[in-house]
């Protein structure tokens, strides 16, 4: 992801997040050195996103979302594949995240790849309030 793409990237984040994260910290992302964006492209076009953080040897899934009519095309699969490659060739031992509790094609999604649940983190969402569960997958 590049400066370029923060367009077409918060146009998607506020259809898909009633929590959308704000343009400002999709910046921040860009410039910090610990964190990392990717795109899924199709025709030209954005139609998925990942953004992930790095410190040590722990990485955190800080979000991945695919546009609608591009979902169960493995896009999301794709994006994922890409990160847990990159995190262990940086040697982490570990890919944490957090999901909505109601979130059921995320947690499906995760658990195929491997995540499992670690504990309940409550109201940990805001808008709407929601406890998260936080996943993880030990890695080699
Ligand atoms: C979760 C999300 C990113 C998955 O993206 P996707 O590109 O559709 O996922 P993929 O096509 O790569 O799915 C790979 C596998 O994950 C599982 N999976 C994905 N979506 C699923 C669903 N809705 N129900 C059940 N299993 C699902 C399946 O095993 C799937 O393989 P299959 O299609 O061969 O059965 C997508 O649903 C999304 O953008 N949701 C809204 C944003 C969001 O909630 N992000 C997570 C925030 S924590």
């Amino acid at each position: 992801m590049t400066s370029t793409d923060l367009k077409p990237v918060l146009v998607l984040e506020r259809k898909i997040f009633p929590d959308a994260w704000p343009e400002s910290a999709f910046r921040e992302i860009l410039e910090d050195a610990d964190w990392s964006a990717v795109v899924a492209e199709y025709k030209g076009k954005i139609i998925g996103y990942a953004i992930y953080l790095i410190v040590l040897n722990e990485s955190h899934l800080a979000n991945i979302a695919v546009d609608e009519p591009f979902r169960r095309k493995s896009v999301a699969k794709h994006l994922l594949e890409h990160i847990l490659k990159v995190v262990q060739e940086k040697k982490c031992e570990v890919i944490l995240l957090e999901v909505r509790v109601s979130n059921r094609e995320a947690r499906a999604f995760y658990e195929r790849f491997g995540f499992k649940e670690l504990y309940r983190r409550k109201k940990y969402y805001r808008e709407p309030v929601e406890d998260a569960l936080v996943m993880a997958r030990a890695l080699n």
